[in-house]
């Protein structure tokens, strides 16, 4: 849509042994090549496995990304692991703000943006990651909490190639139900405003994909709403088939 080319991301999450490789290798081995020709694809598994599933699409334009990461280059921070980590892995991607990262680890909008600066710092484009809870939605704060949390996390400078937003209203992860096509519809282009307020123009470049309960059997509807320019998949990237069912909606 207005030359953005379609993103379809998997995040595992933290699921995925050693033997789980075998779904990006089914992932890559399933792919049309005509599709990679107007689709990017990109798997996040868990940061152990980043590196064989580097190895397991060499050569293909299947891009893998982390799911998180640390603000800062280096330091003493146990447990934690860094942009530069990441790339140093071949990585070129990481989610940044999910909301289970701001729920359970209780990350701020000032904290999404200082990782948004290491992503770009080390090369990685971030996918910034905003939406609403249940409750805020039937308050009908839909807007202004997106919107809030689009202005503090985007550095500024953003550009379309180190920068995707996500939309995943957080009611909608896990649970099977989704947003009606013109909701959505309404959130991202309200999403796509405010970037152009806090960016310019190039706010027409960045991405803004939907996440939440995004199957093989919703996928075409979903992608086709206006400003929708891919998904952020969970559950259904575990299973190489409904990836692939979601990638084929393109
Ligand atoms: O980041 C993707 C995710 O939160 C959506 O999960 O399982 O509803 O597709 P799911």
């Amino acid at each position: 849509k207005a030359g953005r080319r379609p993103l379809v991301a998997g995040n595992w999450k933290m699921n995925g042994l050693r033997s789980s490789v075998s779904v990006v290798e089914a992932v890559r081995s399933g792919l049309a090549p005509a599709l990679l020709d107007t689709v990017d694809v990109l798997i996040c598994p868990p940061s152990t496995l980043i590196s064989s599933c580097v190895a397991a699409t060499y050569g293909s334009p299947i891009a893998i990304g982390g799911q998180n990461l640390h603000a800062k280059p280096s330091g003493a921070f146990t447990g934690s692991i860094s942009a530069e980590m990441l790339a140093d892995l071949g990585a070129s991607y990481v989610i940044v703000g999910h909301s289970e990262r701001r729920a359970y680890h209780y990350e701020t909008d000032d904290g999404v943006h200082a990782k948004a600066l290491g992503a770009r710092r080390a090369g990685l484009c971030g996918i910034i990651c905003v939406g609403e809870t249940q409750d805020e939605r039937e308050e009908g704060r839909t807007l202004d909490i997106v919107r809030a949390q689009l202005a503090i996390g985007v550095p500024k400078g953003a550009t379309g190639a180190d920068t995707v937003i996500a939309y995943e209203p957080v009611w909608a992860i896990g649970t099977g139900l989704t947003p009606t096509p013109a909701d959505i519809a309404e959130v991202h282009a309200s999403l796509r405003e405010m970037l152009g307020r806090l960016i310019g123009p190039e706010a027409d470049k960045i991405r803004i994909l939907y996440g939440g309960s995004v199957k093989p059997g919703n996928a075409r509807e979903l992608m086709a709403v206006e400003n929708v320019d891919g998904a952020l998949v969970g559950g259904a990237s575990l299973v190489a088939e409904d990836f692939l069912g979601i990638v084929g909606a393109y």
